[in-house]
């Protein structure tokens, strides 16, 4: 009996906490390889967000039922639209730094990330795309043909954190407040119960701590290529 050939999506899996440049690596990666870029942190923080202002309570229920069920999501709706929720354009909106924590109690809601995982299923289709969070590899898409875990020190993390800030306007955090934000998230994305960030057993792993950006994707562009020819797979 002939052995069945596994089959793979079309996917770059790129997972890791926040803070290890896997936004900014996996936006480039997409970039140098002309495929599409898909931030699912930003689908977590769009509803956050649009939770907050609506006063919604984050705990499973009827009311979270109602609300998840009352939202249109947009994804990539052009190049200046990253996501829209209900029509209204977030793209700005979900990089406040109080959406972060807020993001991160939401995604631990069960309901919250079956209604994620099938709009993100929904999106990756006939042509390679990058797919960037915390359970690509492991839970949306475990059959993804390349799969990357980018991690990076604590201290180094908070320190680009502290950065993007500082770069945005705002003057009011320290570096050892937000490396304490940085150790609480770690901790609540690694301990939840349902998708927590985990790497996948079959993805490289790359500590970016002493790693220059265009090295990282050096290393990563080449392997996607490898893999992508071995199966056929046009970027
Ligand atoms: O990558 P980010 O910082 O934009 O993600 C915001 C939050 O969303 C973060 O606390 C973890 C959560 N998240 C998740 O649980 N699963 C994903 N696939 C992406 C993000």
């Amino acid at each position: 009996m002939p052995v069945a050939q596994k089959t793979f999506a079309k996917v770059i899996a790129i997972d890791g906490p926040s803070g290890s440049g896997k936004s900014s690596i996996a936006k480039e990666l997409a970039s140098v390889l002309g495929v599409l870029y898909i931030d699912t942190g930003a689908m977590f923080r769009s509803i956050a967000y649009v939770a907050n202002i609506q006063q919604i309570e984050l705990v499973e229920g009827e009311a979270l039922n109602d609300f998840l069920n009352s939202l249109k999501i947009e994804y990539a709706v052009s190049d200046s639209t990253l996501i829209r929720i209900n029509g209204v354009d977030l793209s700005d909106k979900i990089r406040e730094h109080h959406v972060s924590a807020l993001a991160s109690i939401i995604s631990q809601l069960p309901s919250v990330r079956k209604f994620l995982l099938d709009f993100q299923r929904s999106l990756a289709f006939d042509k390679v795309c990058v797919m960037e969070g915390r359970d690509i590899g492991t839970v949306v898409f475990p059959d993804s043909f390349c799969k990357f875990f980018i991690t990076a020190s604590v201290d180094i993390r908070a320190q680009r954190r502290l950065k993007q800030l500082r770069e945005q306007g705002d003057n009011t955090i320290t570096l050892e407040q937000i490396i304490e934000d940085v150790r609480k998230r770690d901790a609540t994305d690694m301990n939840r119960a349902f998708a927590p960030l985990k790497k996948s057993e079959d993805a490289m792993l790359l500590d970016t701590t002493t790693l220059s950006m265009s090295d990282v994707i050096k290393i990563l562009a080449a392997e996607v290529k490898f893999r992508a020819a071995h199966l056929g797979f046009v970027l």
